[in-house]
């Protein structure tokens, strides 16, 4: 995190909000020239000068001090959206849904961004009636470990903890579920579409509406 504001986020802002300098001025009660200054690290506006600054972007001071504005437009509307921040120094596991400003051990978080699974990184899917059994392959030990995996739907995130010398599985009601996240504390996170991106072909029958179309097809070619 910034511990003041930047000559490069107010120009960032300035341009992102189509204004000139002269016209943040104006705004300000300051010259361009002050302005320019702010945005060449050749002087900081006053601290009496943030709020108006902030007010002048239509952004909240936090906001402008982090240099991370913050754009959400009806965050609820979809949870497959989610973002997932984890502190690096306790392993807290903070869910937004949205973006957000957050802050754990005085480190400003930004949002995981979900790796598909790879070849160290595998997820097991596998149908139990209604539901998900998810299984990791992955180490357990208290240095290397899955700290959780989360499965989404449209309208419902369901997050399950899990534990170093505990087993890396979890299970979900299938109910909706469109992505399953799983985030290992070296590696960061991972996710899958359950019904497209099932690693384990053998137990993991792929019942999508492609594939039950298509085995219609084929039934209708070949009786
Ligand atoms: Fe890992």
């Amino acid at each position: 995190m910034n511990q003041y504001v930047t000559g490069a986020v107010i120009r960032g802002l300035r341009e992102k909000n189509k204004m000139t300098q002269l016209q943040l001025a104006q705004k300000l009660g300051v010259s361009d020239k002050t302005v320019s200054k702010w945005e060449t690290a050749k002087g900081y506006p006053d601290i009496t000068l943030l709020e108006p600054i902030a007010k002048a972007f239509r952004i909240s001071v936090t906001e402008l001090i982090s240099g991370n504005t913050i754009q959400n437009a009806n965050v609820s509307a979809n949870m497959l959206r989610s973002m997932f921040y984890i502190c690096p120094v306790c392993g807290n596991v903070i869910h937004s849904m949205g973006e957000a400003a957050v802050c754990c051990h005085g480190i400003q978080l930004t949002p995981l961004v979900a790796e598909p699974t790879d070849e160290r990184h595998m997820i097991f899917t596998e149908r139990v009636e209604d539901e998900y059994y998810v299984r990791i392959e992955h180490d357990m030990t208290k240095e290397h470990y899955i700290s959780f995996v989360a499965a989404a739907s449209s309208d419902e995130m369901k997050i399950a903890k899990l534990y170093p010398e505990g087993s890396a599985e979890a299970r979900f009601k299938i109910s909706g579920i469109r992505r399953i996240f799983f985030c290992c504390n070296r590696d960061g996170l991972f996710s899958i579409d359950p019904v497209k991106g099932i690693d384990d072909r053998e137990s993991g029958y792929d019942d999508s509406q492609e594939r039950r179309e298509l085995e219609k097809a084929a039934g209708m070619l070949f009786g």
